[in-house]
């Protein structure tokens, strides 16, 4: 047996997000957000799922914090949610939900009381309905008002948080929300996927300018979701074109403006030449690209699985995109000749194949690639797996498939750290079995079971064992 000690300090945590966990959806003031109307369209989401109880957190947070002071979690990341602070996302002290402010200090209170640093997120997904129907993301203004809630979070909770993530995975929100229609707001229009990923990016430049100006020695940051993309042949051009255009769509549309200030030089080529730039183009305003590239201290890598990228058709391969029940179209403005493939590796419950070693190889290349010597640190906040959990007869949950999951990825990330990669915490995804997206209820991430009809909570094997990592600060393998 072999002990991979981490550095002194690594942060362990544990991840949620409002939506998924809170609950309480039209109670104290919060009213609709897009994941809220775009739970009632049928087929939008599995079993016609919804988020109105959820993990009944927002009810039951000092229950939960409890259990994270004895799962060792030392750090909680949770999201706020907009539609429960500024319920209409309307400007000025009156759009201001002062309940839904309140709620939050008390759970920063009650994790500060139990020594757990509370990571904030600005912006996981729940953008208020009101705003959608002036345009949503594909609305520049909306920008402006992502500010506006965030100083107002601020203003509540600065005293007490030195860590601040604008936004969670904007490749969802802009491209599966506005491009493919499998999340919330549902639209399925190509170039409204670029426009709104551009107006996400500026929202977080525009925050981040904020917060820097508040709090100069705050942890700023945002979290992306990453691919590995590995061309199917390596020798044949095809593919390795195929897999660099999916790793330019997902990955490099958000990192090169934010390291370097510019949009992927192939990508806008390739837009123009395919006649879907001018959108783009129209939504990039003077300077909004300097704004944008503002240093981050704190780049938030979520990891799930890499892909296999090939420029023809694999018929063994299994979407994993949402499943929905209606008609959606590609994330990808451009998907020409671009196919994934599978690679016959296990899977989750979710299909998606498991795959550590694309995380080592993804913070090396972030590392190398993008943070170049400076001082952004990463922080891996979400990694985790669904999988078909069962209470036992004994009332445990013997979930050592996930155990396997999360032990495997943690090597990577040591072997990455070994290799020079400045990583300094890793956040299980999840703290909590919760509502996961168009998957519904279905797919059990967390690393505590939740029985949706009594809202009983169990610490399954892999929180047992998650917690003695924290506690000695090394995998053993
Ligand atoms: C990520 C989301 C998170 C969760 C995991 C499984 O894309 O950020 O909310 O649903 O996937």
């Amino acid at each position: 047996m072999t002990k991979l000690e981490f550095p002194p300090g690594f942060l362990w945590g544990a991840a949620t997000a409002a939506f998924q966990v809170e609950g309480a959806a039209h109670q104290y003031g919060r009213k609709d957000s897009i994941w809220d109307k775009f739970a009632r369209i049928p087929g939008a989401v599995i079993g016609g799922d919804n988020g109105d109880v959820a993990c009944d957190q927002y009810h039951r947070y000092q229950d939960d914090v409890a259990l994270m002071s004895d799962l060792n979690v030392q750090s909680y990341r949770f999201s706020t949610s907009w539609a429960r602070v500024r319920p209409d996302g309307k400007s000025g002290k009156s759009g201001i939900n002062q309940e839904g402010l309140d709620y939050y200090s008390r759970l920063v209170d009650s994790l500060l009381d139990n020594g757990i640093t509370p990571w904030i997120t600005l912006y996981h997904w729940d953008l208020p309905q009101a705003l959608e129907d002036r345009g949503g993301w594909t609305n520049r203004d909306v920008a402006e008002l992502f500010v506006e809630y965030a100083m107002t979070v601020y203003d509540t909770l600065g005293d007490r948080i030195s860590t601040w993530t604008t936004l969670n995975e904007p490749w969802c929100s802009a491209f599966l929300g506005y491009t493919a229609g499998v999340h919330a707001p549902g639209r399925q229009d190509s170039t409204a996927g670029l426009v709104a990923g551009h107006h996400l990016l500026l929202a977080h430049g525009l925050a981040m300018a904020e917060l820097r100006n508040a709090a100069p020695e705050s942890n700023l940051g945002l979290t992306l979701n990453f691919t590995l993309a590995d061309p199917v042949d390596p020798t044949d051009p095809r593919d390795v074109a195929a897999a660099r255009q999916f790793e330019s769509q997902h990955n490099s549309f958000f990192l090169d403006p934010l390291f370097r200030g510019q949009y992927p030089v192939d990508l806008m080529e390739a837009l123009q030449q395919a006649g879907r730039f001018a959108p783009l183009d129209e939504a990039i305003h003077d300077g909004d690209l300097e704004i944008i590239n503002a240093p981050i201290d704190a780049l938030g890598v979520n990891y799930y699985h890499g892909e296999a990228v090939g420029h023809r058709p694999d018929p063994t391969a299994i979407s994993t995109e949402a499943p929905v029940d209606r008609p959606t179209s590609s994330p990808f403005v451009l998907d020409e000749g671009m196919y994934v493939h599978s690679r016959g590796l296990p899977r989750t419950a979710q299909d998606w194949e498991i795959q550590p070693e694309g995380l080592r190889r993804l913070l090396v290349h972030l590392d190398k690639d993008y943070i170049n010597g400076s001082n952004t640190r990463l922080y891996i906040t979400e990694n985790g797996a669904a999988f078909n959990d069962r209470v036992d007869d004994t009332g445990r949950v013997n979930d050592l498939d996930r155990l396997d999951y999360v032990k495997q990825h943690l090597v990577a990330v040591h072997e990455a750290i070994e290799s020079g990669a400045p990583v300094d915490g890793y956040f299980a995804w999840s703290l909590l079995d919760n509502f996961e997206w168009a998957w519904g209820y279905g797919k059990r991430f967390g690393i505590v079971y939740v029985d949706f009809t009594t809202q009983e909570r169990i610490i399954k094997a892999s929180g047992r064992w998650y917690s003695q990592v924290s506690r000695e600060n090394a995998v053993t393998v």
